[in-house]
């Protein structure tokens, strides 16, 4: 009978307190055991900011851009009061993603499942054929937001809403200018908002 190597035996497999001499490549089954990859998701990715963009895309009212972080839907857009927001891009009604594009420009964000209507501040707009149901605060029932900052030419969400800065992320990095960052962009540069 073969038994399961744990996620515990895995974790062990690998000294992170070694010296550097002393230092080896981490063990296979951290890039390839999906139990890794949903630990992962839970302490680092949905803890940590996260690029979803890049700040050109967002420049104008209006203007937004989509991504997946740590396996949720996320929307930044910014704001007709110039305002920047990002938010679970999830619709309040039944869960559909609101915003299908990768990245665009709207007046109002339409679900299109069952065409509720969000302001580009996230709240709750319209409702079709919801007249007369009972117990609901449409204030209360806006898109769900989550923090986000931008740094040189990117767009950083964060899931923690108890999370620090993206300043404090960064620490020195936002102190120097990174040259780095140009090849970190290509990586998610969006096929439909790409500037020729
Ligand atoms: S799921 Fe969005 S309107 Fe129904």
């Amino acid at each position: 009978m073969i038994t399961e190597i744990t996620v515990e035996q895995i974790l062990a497999g690998y000294n992170d307190q070694a010296a550097l001499s002393d230092a080896y490549t981490i063990p296979a089954p951290w890039y390839v055991d999906p139990r890794i990859a949903e630990l992962e998701r839970h302490t680092v990715f949905s803890k940590t900011w996260q690029v979803i963009g890049r700040v050109d895309q967002v420049e104008k009212p209006g203007q937004f851009v989509t991504a997946t972080v740590a396996g949720e839907p996320m929307v930044a857009v910014r704001g007709n009061d110039d305002i920047l927001r990002a938010f679970y891009n999830v619709c309040r009604h039944h869960a559909a993603a609101v915003v299908t594009e990768p990245c665009g420009q709207a007046s109002i964000l339409h679900c299109p499942y069952h065409g509720w209507n969000y302001g580009l501040d996230g709240s709750l707009k319209g409702m079709p054929e919801f007249d007369g149901v009972k117990n609901f605060e449409r204030k209360d029932n806006g898109l769900v937001p989550v923090k986000v900052d931008t740094w040189e030419t990117l767009v950083f969400v964060n899931l923690d809403p108890h999370a620090g800065s993206l300043q404090d992320f960064l620490g020195g990095l936002v102190t120097g200018k990174s040259l780095s960052i140009t090849t970190s962009t290509a990586a998610i540069t969006c096929r439909i908002c790409t500037k020729a």
